[in-house]
């Protein structure tokens, strides 16, 4: 007997508040409607009173989504519920997850409040809430730090007042496996209306530990699973939804089984580590580029013989296709568009002649193009919605003279230039952008990366910069580094909205 495990993937919310991670509302759609072919069971789709953008995305996804319960976050403050049921109105199942934190730390230094007053305004959130809509999910906010005893009171007091699911959420990621597991079983065996509702696991990553903690609960007496794509989420992250769901797969000697759709977890994986920007890590398990990659001699021997060897998931369980194609500059657009569409990014004919320049460029310049290089390349095409552009950029590199920039821009169709010198290539040509564009603002991080391989590889530039007290974030990617972090920088400037 297989018990089944509701998957709730919160790669919408606390996936999404990671910095640089925001989506707009059409790309979260498209995640949306990924996540529903994936088979998650419920879609936190965002924190509806925390702006306009976010309550506009819990409207559309409610619209778009069909099978999955759609989630919007609360605190549990009456209009935050309100705002979130208005949200909801188009869902087919909508979800209110409201709640408060429950562990000392929050209750007498967050809220500075009393055990007794958190329950009760506990309580009055569940009861809000359940004027709106019938399935009510509570957070108690730092479970993994609260005490079980106090837990249980929470728990059993929500339960009471009508919540259908029960969230422990491990906010600070500090929990151990063990620990986090009593404190589920704890629940199932202390709280006495526990049946009427499910219990479910929150885990953050700090201590990576978030996949082990997760299961423990599963094995312990929770039914959902709260996780992410990629374990992207606030710090360290989140649970990743592909782990769990392989876990789930793999170890078939576990008595438990989700619904996701696995052949399809590559391609989601790709589609939000695109749309968000966010490189998945070479090793990282199930979706990273090495996952399935076998160097040393000996395991290419023993996976030749019999893939079990070295292997305990079929990559193409996965949705990893073996004989990918391997592209080059010899490559055709019919070779672009398979490799395309194994990573989820489907294009219209125009998109893809477009898009197959750009692969010429790039493998005329590099020897094989790997599935990032093609993610980057097209989030280049962001760039043709820029109001300012480079027009010519010269630098000067090395001690004497000192770094120089010549830099002319396209601004709205004005060309203007400036030149200027800086401790490097790149301060001098921020030093001559800033010059034109007779701005001040402060860079507050700039973060280059290789993220393939080789000299010949694209540099992916990262930049955060203050305007007026507001952060902005710029991105680009480029084989020129010295190009790719002028863009990089005109691109936030440009959101500052700030024009000469
Ligand atoms: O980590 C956390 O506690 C949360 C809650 C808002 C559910 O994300
Ligand atoms: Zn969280």
């Amino acid at each position: 007997m297989s018990d089944k495990i509701y998957i709730f993937d919160t790669t919408l919310r606390d996936g999404e508040q990671v910095p640089g991670c925001q989506l707009n509302t059409v790309e979260k759609i498209e995640v949306a409607k990924n996540l529903e072919q994936l088979g998650v069971d419920v879609i936190e789709a965002g924190f509806p009173v925390s702006s306009p953008g976010d309550f506009n995305s819990v409207v559309e996804i409610s619209k778009a989504v069909n099978r999955p319960t759609i989630c919007a976050l609360t605190r549990a403050v009456e209009n935050d519920i309100k705002v979130a049921a208005e949200a909801l109105q188009y869902a087919k199942h909508p979800r209110i997850h409201t709640g408060i934190g429950t562990s000392d730390f929050h209750i007498y230094s967050k809220l500075n409040s009393s055990p007794e007053e958190i329950i009760e305004r506990a309580v009055a959130a569940v009861k809000y809430a359940k004027r709106f809509v019938e399935d009510i999910e509570f957070y108690a906010e730092d479970a993994g730090r609260t005490s079980n005893e106090y837990l249980a009171r929470v728990v059993e007091a929500v339960i009471a007042a009508g919540a259908t699911v029960i969230n422990i959420p491990d906010t600070t990621g500090y929990a151990l496996p063990d620990e986090f597991g009593a404190k589920i079983k704890y629940l199932t065996e202390n709280v006495k209306n526990v049946h009427k509702a499910i219990l479910s696991t929150h885990c953050h990553n700090d201590l990576g530990m978030a996949t082990a903690n997760t299961l423990s609960g599963i094995m312990n007496g929770a039914r959902q699973v709260e996780v992410t794509l990629n374990g992207i989420g606030e710090r360290a992250g989140n649970t990743s939804l592909e782990e769990i769901a392989m876990i789930l797969k793999t170890r078939k000697d576990l008595p438990y089984h989700s619904n996701i759709e696995t052949k399809r977890i590559y391609k989601t994986s790709r589609l939000v580590s695109t749309l968000m920007r966010m490189p998945v890590q070479p090793n990282k398990a199930i979706v990273g580029r090495n996952a399935f990659a076998h160097s040393s001699g000996i395991h290419q021997d023993g996976v030749l013989k019999n893939r079990e060897n070295y292997e305990i998931i079929d990559p193409v369980d996965v949705g990893i296709n073996q004989s990918s194609i391997i592209l080059t500059a010899r490559s055709g657009r019919a070779a672009l568009k398979h490799r395309l569409d194994v990573i989820g990014i489907q294009l219209s004919k125009t998109e893809l002649d477009t898009a197959y320049d750009k692969f010429l460029i790039i493998a005329d310049r590099k020897k094989d193009i790997l599935d990032e290089d093609l993610v980057l390349m097209l989030n280049l095409k962001k760039e043709d919605k820029h109001k300012i552009t480079i027009d010519h950029l010269l630098v000067i590199s090395g001690q004497t003279p000192m770094p120089t920039a010549i830099v002319r821009l396209n601004v709205d169709g004005k060309l203007m230039e400036a030149t200027s010198t800086g401790n490097g290539p790149i301060d001098a040509t921020f030093s001559a952008i800033k010059k034109i564009l007779n701005k001040t603002v402060v860079l507050e991080e700039f973060l280059i990366q290789a993220i393939t391989r080789g000299s010949n590889d694209l540099g992916k530039v990262h930049i955060q910069i203050k305007s007026n007290e507001v952060t902005y974030y710029g991105f680009s990617a480029n084989t020129d580094i010295v190009t790719a972090s002028a863009e990089a920088f005109l691109d936030a400037i440009e959101k500052t909205g700030l024009r000469p």
